[in-house]
């Protein structure tokens, strides 16, 4: 207050003036207005976010909740959101769940307590989040579910085409030869999981292949999951010659398994993970996989939520993110195909495929 006083008497005008200009309340005419600006800047003048909000009933604060920010997936939506959150004068706050429905309450009630101006979440699990969500849009807030989807989701979204970035790894298994296929899902009560295998499943079924339950492994969306399912996947008889890990931190645990067992990867068999992350391309043998937007993921949703924001009565939006199949070195013809072939090597007819 004592500076808004002084921003008054440097600018030789009222304080109300001052308050119109700060807050944007009613049109003040030049110079006046430049007179105002001049002389906030010369006292370097800082508004208290959280006063103007209590005034207005938001802040320029978006609210964001992961469920891993230790999985290499999430600050890449993190980025994505900040840097459109950031461009259009938002601040981000930042909220970490460990996959935990509990905790992940207790941060939804905290949060709205803050004014934010919109609520952007990655669901912790499956849980219905409809009532949380209505409470924060009737105090003006939008929300927007990111990657994953609650029980009973009708507000707006973002999310990768799940199902479809699945299918094709299937389908560029199968094509290679592979018959003996096996998938390592993430939580099954995940909606991205749920998806990811309902591809798997219409790959196989359009192939006309059959695969048993225990071909099928549910994991955390994590290494140590990743290595514990593929422990078990190579103890199967016969021993799968293709696996696709639904993300690839998965994928990373499932090549160390693999590895311990003495096999080798792509030549015993063959592993495509999901999300691309840029340490793929560090791993030997480098990881095939299915890339989705990270960053892309994130943009979207924020944006999708000031659009909510300034309009709350337009249609809901959701937004479907298109995935890319990235084939590298952990991808080769089964090694049944190679012996009926007695073409040679292994790594000759890995090198053909990925050329075809
Ligand atoms: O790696 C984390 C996984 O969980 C990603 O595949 C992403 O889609 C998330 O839900």
């Amino acid at each position: 207050m004592a500076n808004m006083k002084r921003i008054a008497e440097l600018a030789g005008v009222s304080l109300g003036t001052v308050s119109h200009v700060l807050n944007g309340t009613a049109r003040v005419r030049e110079p006046l207005r430049e007179r105002v600006l001049n002389a906030v800047h010369e006292t370097g003048y800082q508004p208290s976010q959280l006063a103007r909000g209590l005034r207005r009933d938001k802040t320029n604060i978006l609210a964001m909740i992961v469920p891993d920010i230790l999985n290499p997936f999430f600050p890449g939506v993190v980025r994505g959101a900040e840097d459109v959150a950031f461009a259009n004068g938002f601040r981000l706050v930042l909220c970490n769940t460990d996959n935990d429905h509990k905790k992940e309450l207790v941060h939804l009630n905290a949060l709205q307590t803050y004014l934010p101006s919109g609520l952007i979440v990655i669901p912790s699990d499956f849980s219905d989040l409809t009532a949380q969500a209505e409470s924060y849009r009737k105090s003006g807030a939008a929300v927007v579910c990111v990657d994953r989807l609650p029980r009973n989701w009708a507000g707006d979204s973002v999310t990768s085409d799940n199902a479809v970035g699945a299918f094709n790894a299937t389908s560029y298994l199968i094509d290679l030869g592979h018959r003996r296929l096996a998938v390592i899902t993430g939580p099954l009560h995940l909606t991205n999981s749920q998806d990811r295998l309902k591809g798997f499943k219409r790959a196989v079924r359009q192939a006309g292949l059959e695969i048993a339950p225990a071909y099928a492994q549910e994991a955390t969306f994590d290494r140590a999951g990743g290595y514990a399912k593929t422990k078990i996947l190579l103890r199967l008889l016969p021993r799968p010659t293709a696996i696709l890990a639904c993300n690839d931190m998965i994928a990373l645990g499932a090549l160390m398994a693999v590895r311990e067992e003495k096999l080798n990867c792509p030549d015993d068999i063959s592993i495509i993970g999901f999300d691309g992350l840029d340490v793929t391309e560090t791993t030997t043998p480098q990881l095939s996989s299915v890339y989705q937007s990270s960053y892309q993921l994130g943009a979207e949703a924020v944006q999708l939520a000031l659009d909510r924001f300034a309009d709350t009565s337009s249609p809901v939006r959701h937004i479907v993110l298109k995935t890319e199949l990235k084939i590298r070195e952990s991808v080769a013809p089964p090694p049944k195909l190679e012996s009926a072939n007695g073409t040679g090597s292994a790594k000759r007819l890995r090198l053909a495929a990925v050329r075809a």
